[in-house]
């Protein structure tokens, strides 16, 4: 995995708020990790993450950054090299191989001596008389005197075919690079023996993918792959083979990304498959269906080497398995995100900046004025309060109030004006209200509107709202 860099590490300081008349004003980050906004512990955790390929449980309430924090982890992963191919097993057509291509995104630069010779003479290094090695400008060479080029005419570049150990043909592009030989190209690695070009074979998880495998839900087929049935499946002629009919699962596709589950608990027993993967980095594919042809064919050691990101509410911890979450600790971190951050000159700043954010995401509403992002700050404070029952602090509930700042950037647009000015946030806050605020406002605290759902009927001594 990719290290971030050291810079990445020092958080700039957001613009203060008496520098910006609008929002337009404010420079937003382009690292995710960046734009997520009071959760520092998180955030220096999932730095660590990425340095040292752990595994995360986020646990927190809904609309506080943990779907975030794990895409920013995947924006910083490097991109992946290999590419999966699954390859047709004709002594067994029930059992297809896995080949692994390694591509090489990094250019390596070699001497002349470690490339293959033709190579070399093309490039004009190597004396194609002698065989000895000398400056590729000199047009004789230095060990026997004759004249290097009277065979080959020297090139910059060539492109040329390279055969692995396995007997597989790789394309390479060698290219000079001062006294140097730069090779752009792919280098195979195969994790099964016997796999080789003649067979046939398709890919299954392409090099060119995304990283980050929302798997949120997913059946059993989804996550760990399937076989497609065929009634004609072992017919030689009539027959699709197996190796056609193997489909990766969310694991195989999550390979060098990140693997993000929400809502984990409700996978229930395929946590325990979710262990075996993260642990052995290899799951075999079979068919699911018992029922279905597709269960006799088995794809062993296809690869899963993936960064596992779990997430959840607070009540829900207790439903997780207990051997994913020794995983995960044993090899990762649990973090409890933060719902309030201090009412502070800086967060305030970031509170601006969180506005920008969404605006600038949402894409079709215009900018704020700052008295509008005081108005959001002045709601935020509101929200602690009475939400999290935190003084002097700013909710992090930011998916709540990211639909207040787009409902008033509606009302502005809809008007024709410029900016989101302050009524705009006011008249959005007075129509989105979350329930909690109104049962402050009706009953005078959430507690009390919540009692309000078991109310003892003096009349009948009964217990339930139908009493009401
Ligand atoms: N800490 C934060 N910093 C900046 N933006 C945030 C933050 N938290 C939430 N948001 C905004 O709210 C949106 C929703 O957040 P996100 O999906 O990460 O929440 P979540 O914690 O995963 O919620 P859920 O439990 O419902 O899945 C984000 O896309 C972002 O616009
Ligand atoms: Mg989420």
């Amino acid at each position: 995995m990719k290290k971030s860099k050291k810079k990445d590490r020092v958080r700039k300081a957001p613009m203060s708020l008496s520098d910006i008349e609008t929002t337009k004003d404010i420079k937003i980050p382009k690292d995710l990790l960046d734009q997520v906004i009071g959760q520092p512990t998180a955030v220096r955790r999932v730095r660590l993450a990425i340095d040292q390929h752990r595994h995360l449980l986020l646990v927190g309430p809904p609309g506080i950054g943990k779907s975030m924090l794990a895409q920013a982890l995947a924006q910083h992963l490097r991109k992946p090299t290999e590419q999966v191919n699954i390859v047709n097993n004709p002594a067994n057509m029930q059992k297809p191989f896995i080949e692994v291509v390694k591509h090489h995104s990094e250019v390596k630069t070699v001497s002349p001596q470690e490339v293959p010779a033709y190579v070399s003479e093309q490039l004009g290094f190597k004396c194609s008389i002698c065989g000895s090695y000398g400056k590729y400008n000199e047009q004789y060479c230095t060990k026997c005197g004759e004249n290097k080029f009277k065979r080959v005419s020297p090139r910059d570049e060539i492109r040329a075919s390279c055969y692995a150990a396995d007997g597989t043909e790789h394309d390479m592009t060698y290219k000079r690079k001062g006294g140097r030989i730069q090779i752009i190209g792919q280098e195979p690695e195969l994790a099964v023996k016997g796999a080789d070009k003649k067979k046939a074979k398709r890919t299954l998880i392409p090099l060119n993918r995304k990283n980050f495998i929302h798997a949120t839900g997913a059946s059993e087929v989804e996550m760990l792959g399937d076989v497609r049935h065929d009634p004609y499946g072992m017919h030689p002629e009539i027959g699709t083979p197996a190796y056609l009919r193997v489909i990766p699962g969310s694991i195989h596709e999550a390979h060098e990304g990140v693997l993000f589950i929400d809502e984990l608990p409700h996978l229930g027993e395929l946590q325990n498959y979710i262990l075996t993967a993260m642990q052995e980095k290899k799951f075999p594919i079979t068919g699911r269906n018992p029922q279905s042809g597709g269960a006799s064919i088995k794809v062993d050691d296809v690869p899963c080497d993936f960064l596992f990101v779990g997430a959840c509410n607070i009540k829900d911890v207790q439903e997780i398995l207990p051997p994913l979450r020794s995983r995960v600790l044993g090899n990762g971190y649990e973090i409890l995100l933060e719902t309030a951050m201090e009412d502070s000159e800086d967060n305030r700043s970031y509170m601006a900046q969180f506005v920008a954010q969404e605006i600038v995401k949402d894409g079709k509403i215009p900018h704020a004025l700052r008295e509008a992002v005081d108005e959001i700050i002045g709601e935020s404070k509101k929200r602690a309060r009475i939400i999290d029952d935190q003084r002097n602090s700013l909710t992090l509930r930011l998916r709540d109030l990211g639909g207040v700042i787009r409902l008033a950037g509606d009302l502005a647009s809809d008007e024709g004006a410029e900016f989101i000015e302050a009524r705009h946030i006011k008249q959005a806050i007075d129509e989105a209200k979350p329930i909690e605020y109104q049962l402050q406002e009706r009953y005078g605290s959430v507690w009390k509107g919540i009692e309000k759902d078991h109310i003892i009927n003096p009349e009948y001594g009964k217990v339930g709202s139908s009493y009401l």
